[in-house]
């Protein structure tokens, strides 16, 4: 089965692959330079970098995978892309808690609830979070300079499905552009920058692993995210408040579908 599947894939692949050479009518040089970016692309990936994801992101290939196998049905929380960036393990912290460690930033205090489609909530769920620093880099690109586990932390939901923590607001952050892919927005006139966002992998038992992020009203990037990651339903307003603890908040529910 998997072979007829493997069959259907390539037959695909290979007639829109030669309706586009045919399309722009390729040239030698031009087929050369595309192995030579192909060639480029996979020498930069390693432990601490995948170029081939972020040349998928970057194509929008990565955000229309998720579109078609992400049908959200209504009601349930839109997802958006996963990004380099997630370390599984972070440590499981009580409710509140601040995952900024490195002292940078304005803290905001993220809550809300964890619901099914019916809007009951969902005790033991796992609410996953990581952002960047105030600086715009994850702990992952600083490993020197950023506290282990800086921006990340894993939340528990108790029976009244709820999560709170406090975090950074994060600040738009440019995608890696010392690569080919870099080279290829430069050579587009595209720029590299994502708007500020908090990520979220919001799992329980029974309901579908819910990938997504928090995206930061009036961020000037919302309308040209260089992954194109933007969903109208995943920004959120942060509120300024007065307190000793945060000087921001934002409320946000998580509504998961069920597996
Ligand atoms: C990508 C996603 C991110 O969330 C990020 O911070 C950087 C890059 C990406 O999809 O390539
Ligand atoms: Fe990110």
């Amino acid at each position: 089965a998997s072979d007829a599947r493997l069959r259907r894939v390539m037959a695909s692949l290979v007639t829109h692959l030669h309706g586009f050479i045919k399309d722009v009518e390729l040239t030698e040089a031009e087929w050369e330079t595309a192995i030579g970016f192909l060639t480029r692309t996979g020498q930069m990936c390693g432990d601490a970098r995948q170029e081939f994801i972020l040349l998928s992101d970057a194509l929008g290939v990565s955000m229309l995978v998720d579109a078609i196998n992400h049908r959200a049905p209504e009601g349930a929380t839109d997802s958006t892309v996963f990004g380099p960036f997630h370390v599984e393990g972070a440590p499981e912290l009580p409710m509140g808690t601040c995952i900024s460690l490195d002292g940078k930033g304005e803290i905001c205090l993220y809550q809300g609830h964890v619901l099914d489609l019916d809007g009951k909530p969902i005790a033991d769920a796992l609410v996953d979070v990581w952002s960047d620093n105030a600086d715009g880099f994850y702990d992952v690109q600083q490993p020197d300079l950023q506290p282990k586990w800086n921006n990340r932390g894993v939340f528990r939901t108790g029976p009244d499905g709820s999560y709170a923590f406090r975090g950074i607001k994060p600040v738009s952050y440019p995608i890696p552009d010392d690569g080919p892919v870099g080279q290829m927005l430069g050579a587009l006139g595209r720029h590299p920058w994502r708007p500020a966002h908090m990520h979220f992998r919001v799992t329980a038992p029974g309901h579908a692993r819910l990938i997504t992020h928090i995206f930061v009203g009036g961020d000037s990037y919302l309308t040209s995210d260089a992954v194109f990651g933007v969903k109208a339903s995943l920004i959120a307003d942060f509120l300024p408040v007065h307190s000793p603890t945060e000087q921001w908040r934002t409320d946000f529910n998580f509504v998961l579908r069920p597996t």
